[in-house]
């Protein structure tokens, strides 16, 4: 028995008849984005066998069944961050299980800091690229993942290019057009963090070709690859990273601007549930 299917075994028992399509990750401030979904059943992370809980603020710390217009959709409000001694086995213990329940694509968004200076704060970003700057920490437990990693550093594309797969960015930009706005696409650094960064880092990290620097998500987009499950990425820009006029960045204000881009996210995310999971 797989961590996996027990998570997924107990969730099916206490929400019987439930089969989710989309699996949507919550990050930073983001969760509110809930609120739309009409909820069949909610469960706490520490009630689900082997979940891990998250000890940040902003990252409620549940899981919510139910329905975003008529998809049926299984939601984290809040994730486990490797920062917080999660292993990366067990930070995407909760993505594994997604998939095991059944998901055929994978919603994740994060709050991170802007390199790009062409971006502002509150805009929204889909992720096309990532660099993985948490390189050192991979699960000596899970071969497989070291293994899709390894290839794809070496850049042979074994079942790499379903991450941030083309056919999902291309559909949520005409979404976002539709609905007035435009995005831009972007490559996101992970760091291990908890820390943000100093200006020497920033400035290397914009130099290495990033746009935009956070502690989550791609643990996640990789073990969704593995499975040959696509991901749609989006990274909310809560603070712009200017080594040569700096500011401090904290979590509040980290926290208020992704809530104001959930205003945007929402009606983005309902629209692609209308046109391709009706
Ligand atoms: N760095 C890393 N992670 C972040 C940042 C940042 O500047 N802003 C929000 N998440």
């Amino acid at each position: 028995m797989t961590a996996e299917r027990d998570a997924a075994d107990w969730i099916r028992s206490h929400a019987p008849g439930f089969t989710p399509r989309v699996g949507i990750i919550l990050g930073s401030g983001l969760g509110a984005a809930a609120q739309s979904i009409a909820q069949v059943s909610s469960f706490r992370y520490q009630d689900i066998p082997g979940f891990p809980r998250s000890y940040v603020s902003g990252h409620a710390g549940q899981l919510i069944l139910g329905h975003l217009q008529s998809a049926p959709v299984i939601a984290m409000q809040g994730r486990a961050h490797l920062y917080e001694g999660w292993s990366v086995e067990q930070a995407t213990l909760p993505v594994r299980t997604m998939i095991e329940l059944g998901i055929s694509l994978l919603i994740v968004s994060n709050a991170s800091g802007g390199i790009n200076l062409r971006f502002r704060s509150g805009q929204t970003v889909l992720i096309d690229h990532h660099l993985n700057w948490m390189n050192g920490i991979r699960s000596p437990r899970n071969p497989a993942l070291v293994a899709v990693e390894a290839r794809s550093v070496m850049g042979v594309p074994v079942r790499t290019s379903c991450i941030y797969d083309p056919l999902w960015l291309g559909r949520a930009e005409k979404a976002a057009i539709e609905l007035g706005f435009s995005l831009s696409r972007g490559t996101y650094l992970a760091t291990l963090g908890p820390n943000y960064e100093t200006r020497a880092e920033y400035r290397a990290f914009a130099r290495m070709g990033a746009d935009m620097v956070g502690m989550s998500t791609v643990p996640e987009t990789i073990v969704a690859s593995q499975h040959g499950i696509p991901t749609l990425a989006f990274s909310v820009i809560t603070n712009v990273a200017r080594p040569d006029a700096p500011t401090r960045t904290d979590h509040h204000e980290v926290l208020e601007w992704s809530q104001i881009a959930q205003s945007q996210l929402v009606p983005l995310i309902e629209r692609l549930m209308v046109q391709y999971f009706s």
